[in-house]
């Protein structure tokens, strides 16, 4: 294990390229060597970031410069990766993709969600699904990890020890989500225009989300049928990811076969809290306590009168949603102590 290695951004100039450079120039371990935009090519971070404004002195460079190092990693609008991975795995030994691209083990599966014929479908088993709760050990030997939407990783996160110990039905459960407006990345349109936006709970995907396909491929392990539902509404947030989550109980299921099963696949996760208190005003997970970390919070309540269980997951979308849970991976891949970068508790009041 080194005790530094070298890393660069393609893509840094956006909202999870950004989040990424944060936590990484905090990070003891970690040379940022290289950070691209075409755009802002030639000019500061800070003038994308300027929240790094003394923290760092680099400049944005183009993507066709970027120096060779030891890690790249890759936050690029979805369907891009694919093109241009050919060229980038010459330019590190490891990538790190936060995009879609190599998410879905499946060539067809990702055809069907994505629209749009796969580019490398070849490279597809090279990749580790980036959630390091479900693939630490693979994770650890990984060369390409693809890291997992945000609304997808949060929902995974809830829903694996609930269908991995038994506690719910599989064949019929319904994600509500609500989601950030950052969710959408810095390219303005119509939709995120202040007028348009502002003060907006607008369900802009009511069934059918793509998200639905990783969910599924990364919990079928653990159940004979897995049919999910998502329903994606935006609200007034920019940062933050909330779902609520329903499924019917298994027979004899109690609340302590419910506590047991959180407990025992999450007691020594480090960025993973179960939150459900009796009173007090934070009693369930809310995601805006999560800004900046990488903490997923997680609770639940179960009724026998309406034979349903409800949980509840929070993040925050470039946190855990994305760049924590790419600098998590990092940590892992090469030895260095998992919660590294990553020890920002959070804010309150915020
Ligand atoms: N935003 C979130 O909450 C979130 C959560 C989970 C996962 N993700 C994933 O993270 C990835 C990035 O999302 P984002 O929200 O950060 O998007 P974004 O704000 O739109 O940023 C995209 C970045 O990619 C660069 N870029 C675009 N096309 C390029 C190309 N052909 N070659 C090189 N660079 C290019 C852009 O800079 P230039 O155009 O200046 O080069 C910019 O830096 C997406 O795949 C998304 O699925 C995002």
């Amino acid at each position: 294990m080194k005790s530094k290695i070298n890393v660069s951004i393609i893509g840094g100039s956006g909202y999870a390229g950004g989040e990424l450079l944060r936590i990484l120039l905090c990070h003891r371990q970690i040379n940022v060597v290289g950070v691209t935009s075409r755009s802002f090519e030639g000019q500061s971070v800070t003038r994308a970031h300027p929240n790094l404004r003394k923290i760092t002195d680099l400049t944005f460079c183009h993507p066709s410069k970027i120096p060779k190092c030891d890690l790249l990693f890759l936050a690029l609008p979805n369907g891009v990766s694919m093109g241009l991975m050919s060229q980038y795995k010459n330019k590190a030994s490891k990538i790190i993709d936060l995009g879609a691209d190599f998410r879905l083990r499946n060539k067809e599966t990702f055809e069907l969600w994505y629209r749009k014929k796969h580019l490398l479908p070849n490279m597809l088993p090279q990749f580790v699904y980036g959630i390091s709760e479900l693939h630490r050990d693979e994770i650890r030997k990984a060369k390409f990890v693809a890291c997992g939407g945000c609304e997808a990783t949060v929902s995974i996160l809830t829903l694996y020890p609930l269908i991995k110990h038994h506690i719910i039905k599989t064949d019929n459960i319904i994600i509500d989500a609500k989601m950030s407006s950052s969710q959408g990345g810095n390219s303005p349109s119509l939709a995120s225009h202040h007028p348009e936006r502002h003060g907006v709970v607008r369900t802009y995907k009511p069934t059918d989300h793509r998200h639905t396909a990783e969910i599924e491929q990364e919990l079928a392990p653990y159940t004979n049928k897995i049919n999910v539902s998502v329903t994606a509404t935006t609200i007034e947030m920019v940062r933050g990811l909330l779902v609520t989550i329903h499924a019917g109980i298994k027979k004899g299921i109690s609340l302590k076969d419910v506590w047991r099963a959180y407990r025992t696949e999450y007691i020594d996760e480090p960025f993973i809290r179960i939150v459900k208190e009796t009173d007090g005003n934070y009693r369930y997970p809310e995601p805006k306590i999560l800004i900046g970390t990488n903490f997923c919070d997680i609770g639940f309540e179960l009724s026998h009168r309406e034979n349903r269980l409800v949980a509840i997951g929070a993040i925050d979308n470039l946190g855990k949603g994305t760049a924590g849970q790419a600098v998590q991976a990092m940590n892992i891949m090469f030895g260095f102590e998992e919660k590294t970068g990553l020890e920002f508790p959070g804010l309150h009041p915020v």
